[in-house]
């Protein structure tokens, strides 16, 4: 069973911000679907998938922006590139970064390793960020994977791409099926988008059963207050009761991302917006050192 600290009691009860992840894999298969976790000491690469059962909360925002600010911190540091992996076939990762679909079919095919995923990769404005955008291809891919049956194809694919891309984002589609079930299994952290409802911490407890029921080691699961306004009386009342959690404010800035197709630390650094996502990015970071050890 998942572990959810300070659970119990009302639906605006406190949560804390990471939810500690489960023991041991029992699910490791022979082939390429080897433990993910038997390396992850070592590993200094990592993929954050930015998850929820629900439509509409924010991840692909927080995916575009999130890639971003990972991108500012190579900058800064090893100048390492970002790559920001688009799982919806909606396509809204690369529509943020003005990325023009390109109407062909060939997304699948990275799946089914018929296409390398370098093939497909774009680029962006920003030189650390690259796009691996989705197209039609995808909306059928959990028949797809169910059909291929490697448990952990998502995870080989992205450990291959972590030699190049030492931070992987994954925008993924609001779906419970095998392919999320494939993002707990491939990520090093799942953030989950929560907009301010009585129905939070339901919304965050229903993403990490189903993730805790995808497999024995699921990886840290971050919620984190999504358009966060706090003019409303229910969100100072959810912001009260989850004081722990990080929060990305509502702003028209952030609306503002689909209109220029830039994130908004590119549009205004100096936003309560962008200083949110910033300061997210760091949070992550401390996680993933925090778990190598
Ligand atoms: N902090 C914010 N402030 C204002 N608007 C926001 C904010 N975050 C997201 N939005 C807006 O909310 C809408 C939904 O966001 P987004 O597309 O990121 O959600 P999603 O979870 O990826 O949706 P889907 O499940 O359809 O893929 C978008 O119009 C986006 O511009
Ligand atoms: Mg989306």
């Amino acid at each position: 069973m998942p572990r959810i600290a300070g659970s119990g009691g009302s639906a605006l009860r406190r949560v804390r911000p990471v939810v500690a992840s489960g023991k041991g894999d029992a699910e490791a298969g022979p082939e390429e679907d080897g433990p993910k976790g038997a390396t992850a000491p070592e590993r200094r690469s990592a993929t954050i998938a930015i998850y929820s059962v629900k439509g509409g909360v924010g991840k692909t925002t927080f995916a575009a922006n999130l890639a971003w600010c990972s991108a500012q911190a190579a900058h800064h540091s090893d100048g390492h590139r970002t790559l920001l992996w688009d799982l919806d076939a909606a396509g809204g990762s690369g529509f943020l970064y003005g990325l023009e679909p390109k109407g062909s079919r060939l997304a699948e095919e990275v799946f089914n390793k018929d296409r390398p995923a370098t093939k497909l990769i774009q680029k962006t404005a920003d030189p650390l960020v690259d796009v691996l955008p989705a197209d039609e291809s995808i909306r059928a891919l959990d028949a797809q994977l169910m059909r291929i049956g490697k448990r952990k194809r998502l995870a080989k694919l992205t450990e291959e791409l972590s030699a190049d891309y030492p931070r992987i984002v994954l925008d993924c589609p609001p779906v419970l099926n095998e392919l999320s079930a494939q993002v707990a299994r491939a990520a090093d952290l799942i953030i989950v988008p929560l907009p301010p409802s009585p129905l939070s911490a339901r919304a965050l407890e229903l993403v990490v059963r189903e993730i805790a029921g995808t497999t024995k080691r699921h990886p840290p699961i971050l919620p984190v207050l999504s358009m966060l306004d706090m003019r409303r009386a229910l969100h100072r009342q959810v912001r009260e009761a989850q004081p722990d959690w990080p929060a990305v404010p509502y702003a028209s800035v952030v609306e503002q991302c689909a209109v220029q197709h830039r994130p908004v630390g590119a549009i205004s650094p100096n936003s309560p917006a962008a200083q949110a996502f910033a300061m997210l990015w760091r949070a992550i970071e401390a996680k993933l050192a925090e778990k190598r050890g």
